[in-house]
């Protein structure tokens, strides 16, 4: 960490999350929770829950969850010192100086570095591209393609220098290593040339974070050549997964909409042009984690993509990836030019934003696409093409809106819905074949997880009733302990959940912080929020409670019994376990 585990935990004991959140979502209180539709992905009846006495949130629908630091991390996609930053404004509380270890110290500097390499190597070309004669070719360039001064200023063009050598000397002037130099990705070395730049010759866009910091570059050819576009490799701050062109800007455009294109030249052409809400992905495939970023921002995505053979590819894959996502994709018909920045230079504003009004569903399209591949006029053609609308229709897991779907594509096609319906529950009836039954409902969050089963669930359970009532810990600790927690992460949380309660001083909030990836603090808030069984009376809690516990005991009585051949302190373990085991279940525990 950063920061001491003391400043952190004081930074966030004197935040209230319910007042932090609610500056984002609007919370309604319900019962001992506040209630609120989930900022994190898309929906219309709240599943997201925040817990003033835990100090926690947690949606029920996705899976996020985690405390104030997590939520500012999540939402604003602060690093961590932001978040405490912010926080620590907002709480009154005075930070220290930052605390690094020496490891920390070397990673935090690393990035720093590369960082700083990027920003002057940025500066360079962009210096070039004015002051350097040579520049000039690169300015005719970028004029030819219509773009203003403002536009170039704005996404910091610039142009590469007439060589390999130039922006390398002026990286080491700048006092940068020759290593460093290399691993920002903006030169490569050689025996026989040495250290020489990737870029020479091309007009360079650097590429920005949300955060508006250099962390690679595009630079493209002027004219014909090949490649047309070079991209900098992958390095500790340019991942490419996780970062989309033009968002530093489009994140704050305020469109209701966000538009997907392919090239960097369409992101700036359509800022110039007011569409603002542009972006791009980086030289590569569009990603499940771009989408994940995007619908930060919006629920409405549009696909610019170009409108030939390889863009209607691009853009059917891209609409299943928005999908997996929760989004709804629509296509923006680009013909007859082929991408965006050609059909604004040649059509102008608005006819760009009436075709961003008629912007296609992106089901329709994906169903007109699959239309031509099939030969309408040969009936068993005809056929084959309908199976495969039911099979896509499968996708939809919600049964209102997968009929909604069908009803519209059957009179779109003269299909007769009865027809269509049969075809799709035939489908659905096929095991595997469908994704109504077999999908957890969050994309993210649940993918790594094993399947649920109910040993997981118990111990989850347990968890959280100790958590909210903490008191039964003394009676109970003779029967259970962290061992008895088969699934290593949770035995992990329970181990420091059973420490705050020794030491009197609970702080579910606090134990998130110790987890520093994102999803592992996710998985820990959820642990303190499993769904307790609905129970009126004190004996059917006291029932339930009983059993959870007993479910628990008897999982790890048989997990370690299992293993005795192997495990050389599982003999002893199921030993134990059986006479625990034997005890609970005479065992009276009293809630009250
Ligand atoms: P396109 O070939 O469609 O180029 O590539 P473009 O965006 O229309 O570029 P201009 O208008 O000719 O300048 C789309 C995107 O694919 C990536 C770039 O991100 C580009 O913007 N690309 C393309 C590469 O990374 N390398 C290439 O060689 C070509
Ligand atoms: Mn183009």
């Amino acid at each position: 960490m950063y920061y001491s585990e003391e400043i952190v935990e004081e930074v966030r004991a004197k935040t209230d999350i319910v007042g932090l959140i609610s500056g984002y979502v609007t919370l309604k209180k319900k019962g001992n929770r506040y209630w609120g539709c989930c900022p994190f992905h898309n929906e219309k009846t709240p599943s997201f829950s925040v817990s003033e006495d835990r100090q926690m949130y947690h949606c029920f629908g996705c899976g996020a969850g985690g405390n104030a630091y997590t939520f500012l991390m999540k939402y604003e996609n602060y690093s961590f010192p932001e978040a405490i930053k912010t926080l620590a404004e907002r709480a009154g509380v005075s930070l220290p100086e930052e605390e690094y270890s020496q490891e920390q110290k070397k990673r935090a500097n690393r990035r720093q570095r590369l960082l700083d390499i990027n920003k002057e190597a940025a500066t360079y070309f962009y210096y070039q591209l004015r002051k350097n004669p040579h520049g000039e070719t690169g300015l005719a360039y970028l004029r030819k393609r219509e773009l203003t001064d403002e536009t170039m200023k704005k996404f910091g063009l610039g142009y590469a220098g007439k060589n390999g050598a130039e922006v390398v000397q002026y990286l080491r002037q700048k006092g940068f290593e020759d290593e460093e130099i290399k691993a920002s990705g903006l030169a490569n070395f050689s025996e026989r040339h040495g250290l020489t730049s990737q870029f020479w010759n091309r007009v360079m866009y650097p590429i920005q974070d949300i955060n508006h910091r250099v962390i690679g570059f595009g630079g493209r050819v002027m004219g014909d050549g090949e490649p047309k576009y070079l991209n900098s490799p992958e390095t500790d701050i340019f991942d490419k997964r996780r970062n989309l062109y033009g968002l530093n800007y489009a994140r704050n455009a305020r469109k209701g909409n966000m538009i997907l294109c392919e090239g960097y030249m369409d992101v700036i052409s359509m800022h110039q042009a007011g569409f603002g809400q542009a972006v791009a992905s980086l030289g590569t495939a569009f990603t499940p984690e771009q989408a994940h970023l995007l619908h930060r921002y919006t629920d409405n995505v549009l696909l610019a993509y170009d409108s030939d053979g390889a863009g209607v590819k691009a853009a059917l894959r891209a609409i299943g990836i928005l999908r997996e996502e929760g989004l709804a994709g629509k296509v923006i018909d680009m013909r007859p030019h082929k991408d965006p920045d050609e059909f604004i230079k040649a059509l102008g504003q608005e006819a760009f934003q009436e075709r961003i009004d008629r912007a296609e569903n992106g089901f329709f399209y994906e169903i007109r696409m699959l239309e031509g591949q099939f030969d309408q006029k040969d009936p068993e053609e005809k056929t084959k093409f309908h199976r495969e609308i039911a099979r896509k229709l499968c996708n939809f897991e919600e049964d209102a809106e997968r009929d909604n779907y069908l009803q519209a594509i059957a009179e779109k096609y003269f299909i007769g819905v009865e027809n269509l319906r049969k075809l799709v529950a035939g489908y659905a009836a096929q095991a595997g074949n469908i994704r109504i039954m077999e999908r957890p409902r969050s994309g993210v969050q649940q993918k790594n997880m094993a399947p649920e089963d109910g040993t997981r669930k118990s111990q989850r359970l347990l968890i959280t009733w100790i958590s909210e009532f903490p008191q039964l810990y003394p009676k109970i600790k003779k029967y259970i302990s962290t061992e008895d927690f088969t699934e290593e992460f949770y035995r992990d949380v329970a181990g420091k959940l059973f420490e705050h309660i020794e030491q009197g001083n609970l702080q579910p909030a606090a134990i998130i912080s110790a987890y520093e990836d994102e999803e592992k603090q996710g998985e820990a808030a959820a642990l303190f929020h499993a769904e307790l069984p609905a129970m009126e009376t004190l004996e059917e809690k006291e029932k339930a409670f009983h059993d959870i516990l007993y479910a628990v005991k008897k999982n790890s009585y048989e997990y370690y019994a299992m293993r005795q051949g192997s495990d050389p302190s599982a003999l002893n373990k199921t030993v134990q376990g059986k006479k625990a085991l034997q005890e609970l279940a005479k065992l009276h525990i009293s809630l009250e």
